[in-house]
């Protein structure tokens, strides 16, 4: 790689703000981000890294900062820690929200959200008075959706469109499971989306996707679309944890790089799955921050792919995961109008 301080074509220097940066996730992503992996090969990245405020979580972000150094990246400018999302944020470019609480035991769904919401509200005024106006905001600490929610409900000064959140593990997951069972390369499946939550309502879409340029729903049947495909992307997530006794990190991290790497450069028209604010298509209540196919345009800009037609049985899948998310939305209403 060129050194960028020779370099003629170099770019603006890109500020990335990633929160909990010492955990499994931050562990996965910070040396992609720092190696060109999203903003490409000629535009050097600053990193600003948020992390509790206690010995622990700051010792562990000082072992990966010596490792990020140690890796004498070309484009790196620059790495900032704190525990202060203002300085975290301070002219940030994009932003890969991480850190949260983990579920512990006996904690649902709602617990989860009333205990991570505080963070969400308090990142969201950080962003609002810190970041560019421009920023690309990634939510994946879960429950993300409802998070992205809270977060862009306290940025008044940003366009909700500056937020989203991750749902392309989901998307990549159904693709790979795609690929396994034709036995065809990923890079020939088109199209497939993933509506909704993040959660096991969510709902794998493959009506509209193509395998070398035949319809999926002809390579595959329905009962293995309904018994097998559908249950195990939904709870992949679970069967990760069952496996590696921690949930998943680098296929999480990948697809968050996956996510920005399109919504930052564009999509080339290739539709991808990215939870957004609802503009009101499809009966999805506007503002909720919901799982839908997009296509990037470039620059950061992104359009909500419309027209699509439901069998009963997507509608019906559709209708389920979005009332999950209006139920969320209800649950947070304290913390959005505080
Ligand atoms: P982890 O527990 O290894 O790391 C989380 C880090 O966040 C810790 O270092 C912690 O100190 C930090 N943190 C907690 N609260 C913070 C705050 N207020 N400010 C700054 N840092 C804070 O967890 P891991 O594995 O990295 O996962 C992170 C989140 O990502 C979890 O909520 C997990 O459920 C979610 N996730 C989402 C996925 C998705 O597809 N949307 C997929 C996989 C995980």
């Amino acid at each position: 790689m060129a050194c960028p301080a020779n370099h003629p074509k170099l770019n603006k220097t890109v500020r990335v703000a990633v929160t909990g940066a010492a955990g499994n996730i931050g562990y996965a992503l910070l040396f992609r981000l720092a190696s060109g992996a999203v903003f490409g090969p000629n535009t050097p990245v600053q990193l600003q890294l948020l992390e509790r405020d206690n010995e622990q979580s700051k010792a562990a972000l000082q072992g990966v900062c010596m490792e990020l150094f140690d890796c004498a990246f070309p484009l790196l400018t620059k790495v900032v820690t704190t525990s202060d999302p203002r300085v975290a944020f301070d002219g940030a470019n994009a932003a890969f929200l991480i850190g949260s609480m983990p579920r512990g035991a006996g904690m649902d769904r709602s617990d989860l959200l009333l205990a991570n919401g505080p963070i969400f509200q308090e990142q969201g005024r950080a962003l609002d008075e810190a970041a560019d106006r421009n920023v690309k905001v990634l939510v994946v600490g879960n429950p993300c959706n409802t998070n992205a929610y809270i977060a862009y409900h306290h940025a008044p000064n940003l366009d909700p469109k500056c937020f989203s959140a991750m749902m392309r593990l989901d998307a990549n997951r159904a693709v790979a499971q795609l690929a396994e069972k034709t036995q065809k390369p990923v890079c020939s499946i088109q199209g497939v989306r993933v509506w909704g939550n993040h959660s096991n309502s969510m709902y794998p879409d493959i009506t509209a996707a193509t395998i070398a340029g035949t319809a999926a729903t002809e390579l595959v049947d329905e009962a293995w679309y309904n018994d097998y495909f559908l249950p195990t992307v939904a709870t992949r997530g679970g069967a990760i944890i069952k496996a590696r006794g921690k949930s998943s990190a680098a296929s999480a991290a990948s697809a968050a790089i996956d996510h920005m790497r399109d919504w930052w450069n564009g999509s080339d028209g290739r539709v991808v799955t990215m939870a957004v604010p609802s503009d009101g298509s499809y009966g999805i209540p506007e503002g909720i921050v919901c799982g839908m196919p997009v296509i990037c345009t470039g620059n950061g800009n992104y359009e909500i792919v419309k027209d699509i037609e439901f069998t009963a049985a997507g509608r019906a899948r559709l209708d389920k995961t979005v009332a999950e998310l209006v139920k969320e939305s209800e649950t947070v209403a304290p913390l959005i109008a505080e």
